[in-house]
């Protein structure tokens, strides 16, 4: 116990703390860009260096001499490096004194003179991320190769992978951004697996992305540019992107991303391996302040979830999925796929029917199109090997008409066509109220010829882990036997209570902060609040279903509480106002409890 696990419980305190307050943002204003929101929390994988920022600050860098501006100005490329080729067409490496280069923080000085600050503030308006550092930073920079040398071994891939089409949609996307994304593509992948990248401009009015962007990619014939007509939506415009692609994959990245080296290789190996493979590269953060590349190898990925709000979430991978691979750079199933980075074999997608599921706008399209991946005869994998870098937002710098009802509507589609009996949990959270939420016919009936598995089996065998609460083992008030026996387990379970001891008071039959669940996998929970030890205090953390400190075994017979990875007993205090843990003792009353409903044949065997 001791130092790691507080250390590593640190850490993630200080990352939900983060993510949290994005998330509150996020909320408040209103958002068309799902796959920002939905993804923000990868950053879990990535905890921000700030040492490395620091450090950053006493470097020589100047003021920046006057950066391209991205929008309404006479000359926007000025700055721009051309790409340095070497004679053979090969790309030199750019000297790494040069901004960013390697993936290295960009941070400007503090003493910034008025304009360069309003150049800034400007940036960040317009973008919500740091614009002028990204102009700063060439359009070809080179980044860090995350991968685990294991991804680097000779015929690890085979040698005959079909070529993908690489849709990016946008709306008004800063420029150096857009490039970057691009660039990133074309030059670190192999020229034959490249069939195309198809610009997809979801209506944007900045200049720069008009005659200025079609000019910029005359002479490269792999670079499509489609324009939709109206305000589309990214679920759309996405539609709008595989239409005019040709290749036999799809390849969807977002319009601020930047691909390393060797990132498409392992992707198109499992779709040549098994077509009905959907991949996501692991999703590595871009600093949205410094553009700093942030990354770790392959042992920290997390695989996709969600909740019964319907909302996407990260978990661990889970042990079984662990002991599966001899490497843990290996592929992994995840049950869901956090935003909009993935390939699809193109057959495949439209088979599915592909996102044309009547969503509106945002919002849903990635959980759907996950379960239908699993239900219909596919297979969802993170592929550890391919890594993407992504900037997140902290609000969408867009206007839309959107907010909640869309969401909704979008969430109550969903469940009424794939979740069966489990939407009432959905329902639940949701007052019951499902709205006006369109006509579902042909989706369901997609659902039937496509003879998908049910969600019930979807829940089993690819997401067991997912808290179901019709399974608890008990449910109900878990009273401590000691000291005259009245005493309960008590504790408000909000995201505020999180990461504070789990308390006492006397049994009141009420329910309320008494009423709680004991899992088939042994976690004693409430919503997302799990009962976790690490050595300190008992206390209410994040559920994250890999046991270890969450793990508490029940004895019908003793009564014993035992925890997992401490192998002591949960008790309470002689003045019955803390929870305590000791050597286990099933002679001792202060050790013993009952849980309200308690059903064994529930258990997890
Ligand atoms: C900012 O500070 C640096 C060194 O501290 C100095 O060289 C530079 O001239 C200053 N720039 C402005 C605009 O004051
Ligand atoms: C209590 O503990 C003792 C010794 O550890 C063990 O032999 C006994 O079976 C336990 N009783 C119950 C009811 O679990
Ligand atoms: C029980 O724990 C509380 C809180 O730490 C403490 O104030 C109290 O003195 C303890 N009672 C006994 C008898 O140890």
């Amino acid at each position: 116990m001791g130092v790691l696990s507080r250390r590593r419980s640190l850490l993630i305190k200080l990352v939900v703390i983060v993510s949290t307050a994005w998330f509150t943002i996020a909320f408040l204003l209103y958002s068309e860009d799902r796959t920002d929101r939905g993804i923000a929390l990868s950053l879990q994988n990535n905890p921000v260096n700030r040492e490395a920022r620091e450090l950053q600050h006493d470097s020589n860098l100047l003021e920046p001499a006057n950066p391209f501006k991205n929008d309404d100005d006479e000359n926007p490329k000025a700055n721009l490096q051309e790409p340095r080729k070497e004679d053979d067409g090969g790309v030199l490496l750019p000297p790494q004194n040069l901004p960013g280069e390697l993936g290295k923080p960009v941070v400007l000085p503090t003493n910034l003179s008025a304009e360069v600050k309003k150049m800034v503030d400007d940036g960040w308006l317009k973008n919500a991320f740091n614009q002028y550092v990204s102009d700063m930073i060439s359009v070809h920079r080179s980044l860090p190769d995350p991968r685990d040398e294991w991804c680097k071994k000779p015929n690890r891939y085979l040698t005959k992978l079909p070529a993908t089409s690489v849709i990016i949609c946008f709306h008004n996307e800063a420029w150096s951004i857009l490039l970057r994304t691009v660039h990133s593509v074309l030059d670190r992948s192999p020229k034959h697996l490249i069939k195309e990248v198809v610009l997809v401009d979801d209506f944007s009015d900045m200049s720069h992305l008009k005659q200025q962007l079609e000019d910029y990619w005359k002479s490269e014939p792999r670079v499509k540019i489609v324009r939709a007509k109206k305000r589309e939506g990214l679920i759309r415009a996405r539609l709008l992107g595989a239409r005019e692609a040709s290749g036999p994959v799809l390849t969807y990245l977002d319009s601020h991303c930047e691909c390393t080296d060797g990132w498409l290789e392992p992707l198109l190996d499992r779709i040549a391996r098994d077509p009905t493979t959907v991949v996501c590269p692991v999703i590595d953060v871009i600093d949205d302040t410094t553009l700093e590349y942030h990354w770790r190898d392959s042992s920290g990925v997390n695989v996709g979830g969600f909740d019964w709000n319907l909302q996407f979430n990260w978990h661990a991978v889970p042990d079984k999925e662990k002991k599966k691979h001899e490497n843990s750079a290996e592929p992994v199933w995840s049950p869901t796929m956090a935003g909009g980075l993935f390939s699809i074999d193109k057959k495949f997608f439209e088979k599915l029917g592909t996102y044309d599921s009547g969503f509106d706008i945002w919002g849903g399209e990635n959980l759907e199109l996950s379960f239908k991946t699993w239900m219909c005869g596919g297979t969802l994998e993170i592929v550890p090997c391919s890594h993407v870098g992504h900037i997140f937002r902290k609000r969408s710098p867009y206007k839309w008409r959107s907010g909640v009802n869309v969401l909704r509507r979008n969430s109550v589609r969903l469940a009424e066509v794939w979740l069966d009996e489990y939407a009432k949990y959905y329902y639940q959270r949701i007052g019951n109220d499902k709205g006006d939420f369109g006509d579902i016919t042909a989706r369901r009936k997609l659902r039937d010829d496509l003879n998908c598995k049910s969600f019930k089996w979807y829940l089993d065998n690819i997401y067991p882990e997912l808290f179901v609460p019709g399974d608890a083992v008990a449910n109900g008030e878990f009273r401590n036997l000691g000291h005259g026996g009245k005493t309960c387990l008590d504790s408000p379970a909000r995201k505020s209570d999180l990461h504070k001891p789990a308390g006492l008071y006397p049994c009141h039959r009420q329910g309320g902060n008494q009423y709680w669940m004991y899992s088939k996998t042994g976690e004693i929970r409430r919503d997302e609040a799990c009962l976790d030890y690490s050595g300190q205090e008992v206390i209410l953390y994040p559920c994250h279903g890999s046991k270890g400190n969450q793990y508490w075994e029940y004895d019908e017979e003793s009564k014993l509480l035992r925890h997992g990875s401490s192998d002591k007993c949960l008790g309470i205090n002689a003045s019955k106002t803390k929870l305590i843990m000791e050597q286990c003792n099933n002679n001792s009353n202060n050790q013993r409890w009952t849980l309200e409903n308690y059903d064994s044949s529930k258990l997890n065997k």
